[in-house]
């Protein structure tokens, strides 16, 4: 007999989801995490205190920017970094205790150290192995630097270091304008920090719909961020004092470089799988180290199964998630099943840009053809009055069909305003039906309803 039926490696959105899943559906589970606090990279150095970053510097910027407007009048909030470090630890704290919490009330056993497999059906945690039927990797993922940097979490840092500075740096230079430099740059531009971005295409936040990434670009250049695009970092070079960033623009091969007291290196992130002891075990591997799982998240030796950041698609917390509740159903003979097609992607800055679907270019390239309704949050009430009205929402349908193929959204929001088309869009549902459904007024969400409605016979408001 087993210790266990299922042990999940790694309490992370995708392992402590599984494990929670698993237990409320009759299994006996263990979840192995080393850290101090459950949560994994998400609650404890991620998503969860960057939003209280990001929360606290965008009312501080609201401070700034529109009080006066609004007849709030009187001294503008100085800054205490560190008690808004002390708010950040708060909310992270809360958060993984609830995890805590979940786990005891679900009688999830956690097992604290690190784990390695030293045979299928074994984890080996500190000196003790536990047996179960079944194991599921779910280790994450950690960030990947360039050639040529070294990463010391103070004056090089990753998006772990950039959330526990010493203080606000005056210059800041961030490589990479994908999710984690737009976001982290943004909390420290707020803060008084001149932000350079420089980033290695021709655009920020490759992959997003290119009018949504051009209108993001203008409106974080114009609260103040700066960026060098078509650049290719070389180089990080410590001195006495910040660092040097040497680049390589591609249009004509020159070099320049720009001195900063902090470089933060946001350029993506790689599985996190390093001691497992998978090689020894034979675990097919996939490219860019993820682990190679089948369409029921089982790896090529029977029994050892893999979800979140450290196997393909995209590194999401929502994504684990839903893989770690569908891995949990399959090991309990039920079928669980995660929809690729239809996972939400945003960034939190403000505006929020969100997106869920296909993009222009890429139904361009698949040669489908699409109809596209667009409306401004200009024409929006709610928008205007909260000094919101940037942006944009932008409907993809199919041009014959009128289904829904895909959604992009910049404004106040989006993050949410995005799920109304995720479920329009599980139900199959036309940009029609969307159109046809009443919006409370004022809202944000009726521009939602004015992109539908752009993709028939117009917009009421544009
Ligand atoms: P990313 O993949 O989003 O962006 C990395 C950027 O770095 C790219 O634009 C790339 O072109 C650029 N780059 C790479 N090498 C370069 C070089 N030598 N010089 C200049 N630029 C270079 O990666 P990021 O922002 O580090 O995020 C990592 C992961 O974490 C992503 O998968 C992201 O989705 C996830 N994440 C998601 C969040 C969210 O959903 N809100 C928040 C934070 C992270």
């Amino acid at each position: 007999m087993a210790d266990f039926d299922t042990i999940i490696i790694g309490a992370g959105p995708g392992g402590y989801v599984a494990a929670i899943r698993a237990a409320q559906l009759g299994q006996k589970v263990a979840c192995v995490e080393g850290r101090e606090t459950l949560g994994g990279t998400c609650l404890n150095v991620g998503c969860i205190p960057s939003k209280a970053l990001l929360h606290a510097t965008h009312l501080l910027h609201e401070t700034h920017e529109n009080f006066e407007k609004m007849g709030l009048m009187g001294a503008h909030p100085k800054v205490d970094w560190q008690k808004m470090q002390a708010y950040k630890a708060d909310v992270v704290s809360g958060n993984t205790k609830g995890i805590e919490f979940l786990f005891k009330k679900n009688k999830v056993t956690w097992l604290k150290g690190w784990a390695t497999i030293p045979a299928p059906g074994q984890v080996k945690v500190g000196d003790e192995t536990h047996t179960a039927k079944n194991v599921v990797i779910a280790t994450g993922s950690e960030s990947s630097s360039l050639p040529g940097v070294t990463v010391d979490e103070e004056t090089v840092v990753t998006s772990t270091g950039a959330l526990t500075l010493a203080k606000p740096p005056k210059t800041m230079v961030v490589i990479g304008a994908g999710v984690i430099g737009l976001e982290m740059g943004s909390v420290y531009a707020r803060l008084g920090t001149e932000v350079t971005v420089v980033e290695y295409l021709d655009a920020i936040t490759p992959g997003m719909d290119a009018e949504v990434a051009k209108s993001f670009q203008r409106i974080l250049a114009k609260q103040g961020l700066k960026f060098v695009l078509g650049a290719a970092v070389q180089s990080v070079t410590k001195g006495k004092k910040g660092a040097t960033v040497t680049y390589k623009l591609k249009k004509n091969d020159s070099e320049a470089s720009i001195d900063a007291d902090i470089v933060l290196v946001a350029t993506g992130r790689k599985p996190y799988t390093a001691g497992l002891g998978l090689e020894a075990l034979g675990v097919e591997m996939g490219p860019r180290g993820t682990i190679k799982t089948d369409a029921h998240f089982q790896t090529n030796i029977p029994g050892l199964y893999a979800i979140g950041d450290a196997i393909a698609g995209p590194m999401l917390a929502h994504k684990a998630e839903d893989e770690g509740m569908a891995v949990a159903e399959i090991l309990s003979g039920k079928h669980g099943h995660v929809n690729y097609n239809v996972i939400p992607g945003v960034i939190y800055t403000t505006p929020e840009v969100a997106n869920v679907g296909k993009t222009e270019e890429q139904l361009k390239e698949e040669g489908r053809a699409y109809k596209v309704g667009k409306f401004p949050f200009m024409g929006n009430a709610r928008a205007k009055a909260v000094f919101q009205a940037e942006g944009f929402v932008k409907l993809i349908a199919d041009k014959e069909t009128d289904r829904i193929l895909g959604c992009h959204i910049i404004g106040p929001a989006a993050g949410d305003l995005i799920h109304e088309i995720c479920v329009a869009m599980e139900f199959g549902a036309s940009a029609q039906d969307l159109a046809l459904t009443c919006h409370a007024h004022p809202t944000w969400s009726e521009a939602v309803r004015e992109a539908a409605l752009a993709c028939g016979d117009g917009a009421i408001h544009a």
